[in-house]
């Protein structure tokens, strides 16, 4: 049997799971802090590693390790990793995240736009307001920033709320009826946009993408919303643009550090929504379904699919 090395602080939760979905391995977990009890001889034969962040000195343990299973969307902290040899094959696993996020953008764009907390605060003083009439959003544009598996279904919701969805990403194409611009495209569209969602990996090239330079062009009707990575967000020229009105409000679920220290400033800023990286929940009932088929091809010694492009990161 081959032996899985499931390195994860939810290793309680996740070592079953995966032992149910393929039986023929050998899958023993720790926790990433308890590492120094682990069997050293078990993990010098395990070949196949699941884990979510890489501990420092973990590959040195494992000399047979033929494949990294990440248990999210996001690899930027694996691609990255010095220790982790690149013929190494990562995979990653979105199943559903793409449907989550879809409806994360749509409630706190309908939030808004259904001027739900002015009605809160008219009926908290009983108070009948007939102006107060929901956005119209039809024909209103929206950007989606990371034009993957799960920008494609966030345009795809948006799209259904009558908004005029664009898609931003490297490569220019039209991809489900949707235009795809290039990212660099982005500040130019700016000031015609209602919505920026930001679902972009986290790479060398998208890291503090959305900058003072790229937020120029915005305006207070603007909002802006990123499930992607903290790094993709400059968060000085972030709260430069709210306090100028360049943009209308920020809805963020992603930060450079996190937990967001109690301190920040995140945290108070009126037109922030901060939200605890909730917006695809990493489980394992959600993920399964995206890793079985590479446990098992791993279980028969099987190639394994769908590899991160190192190069590209992600
Ligand atoms: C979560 O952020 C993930 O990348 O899966």
């Amino acid at each position: 049997m081959r032996k899985l090395a499931v390195i994860h602080h939810r290793h309680m939760d996740w070592v079953p799971t995966l032992a149910a979905a393929e039986p023929r391995l050998d899958i023993r977990g720790w926790h990433p802090r308890d590492l120094d009890q682990a069997d050293a001889a078990w993990l010098a034969e395990a070949e196949g590693l699941f884990c979510w962040k890489l501990p420092a000195g973990l590959v040195g343990r494992m000399p047979k390790l033929a494949w990294v299973q990440n248990s999210g969307a996001g690899v930027d902290h694996l691609v990255s990793h010095p220790e982790l040899p690149a013929q190494i094959p990562i995979t990653r696993a979105d199943g559903s995240f793409g449907l989550w996020m879809a409806r994360y953008v749509c409630g706190h764009l309908l939030h808004e736009a259904q001027r739900i907390e002015a009605c809160g605060e008219a009926q908290s003083t009983a108070t009948w307001k007939p102006g107060l009439i929901p956005e119209d959003l039809t024909g209103q544009s929206a950007l989606v920033l990371g034009f993957g598996r799960i920008g494609r279904v966030i345009a795809r919701a948006l799209r259904e709320l009558g908004m005029e969805v664009t898609g931003l990403a490297t490569r220019a194409r039209t991809e489900d009826g949707f235009p795809v611009l290039p990212s660099s495209d982005a500040p130019a569209l700016l000031p015609k946009a209602r919505l920026l969602v930001l679902c972009a990996p986290l790479t060398t090239g998208s890291r503090n993408m959305v900058d003072g330079a790229f937020l120029t062009q915005g305006h207070p009707h603007l909002t802006l919303i990123n499930v992607g990575r903290g790094e993709l967000v400059d968060l000085d020229a972030l709260k430069a643009a709210l306090d100028k009105g360049r943009l209308g409000r920020a809805v963020l679920d992603v930060f450079p550090e996190e937990p967001l220290p109690p301190d920040h400033w995140l945290w108070a800023h009126p037109k922030v929504t901060v939200t605890p990286h909730h917006s695809g929940p990493s489980t394992p009932a959600h993920l399964i379904p995206d890793i079985r088929g590479n446990l098992t091809r791993f279980a028969k010694g099987q190639p394994i699919l769908d590899i991160v492009d190192r190069a590209r990161g992600y």
